[in-house]
């Protein structure tokens, strides 16, 4: 099943999500049709909130940048209840997007790499380190879940050379070419 995608002015969007019980009805076809959601709309990473569940979990499939990041060919999981551990200090520059904000990019700074804990849909404990693409994609979506999104983490000057455009679309203007909804 394909969810619509809440858009940037949806109060689900700041909301701190809350813990993914084991015995979560449905979970592992949640998690498909949060893969199949996120194919239809060409992302590479949704947050349960994006689909209006304030819950912790996010699926990442990044495998189509393999040719850029050879070991992006199997980054494709699904995190429930994940932590972020550790993060490195050094910070990269990378250009950002989001299915919650639509024709919005912006470049931003994070950390490189990172540890993370969580578990897998069979709610098996996992822990690994990413770099690169994965580290970055992870953190974007690990943010969803704490109700921070991308334009949060701009300098206060792209802030404000974005502020009309952001506002227009927590008014409902905005465009997509996927399935959204905005609730306040
Ligand atoms: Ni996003």
């Amino acid at each position: 099943m394909i969810y619509p995608i809440y858009v940037y002015g949806s109060s689900v969007l700041r909301e701190d999500a809350r813990d993914v019980p084991q015995d979560y009805p449905e979970l592992k076809q949640l998690v498909a049709d949060m893969f199949e959601t996120m194919y239809a709309s060409s992302g590479v990473g949704l947050a349960a909130p994006q689909i209006g569940k304030p819950l912790r979990l996010f699926v990442v499939d990044a495998s189509i940048y393999a040719d850029e990041e050879p070991s992006l060919a199997d980054f494709k999981r699904a995190f429930i209840n994940p932590e972020i551990v550790e993060e490195s200090e050094t910070g990269v520059v990378m250009s950002e997007g989001c299915l919650s904000l639509p024709g919005l990019n912006e470049d931003v700074l994070r950390p490189e790499s990172i540890r993370i804990r969580y578990m897998d849909e069979d709610f098996n404990e996992r822990e690994e380190e990413l770099d690169g693409f994965a580290a970055r994609v992870v953190q974007h979506e690990y943010d969803h879940l704490e109700g921070i999104v991308f334009t949060d983490r701009l300098s206060p000057i792209r802030k404000t050379l974005i502020r009309s455009k952001l506002n227009a679309m927590g008014k409902g203007r905005f465009s997509a070419k996927y399935k959204t909804r905005q609730e306040k």
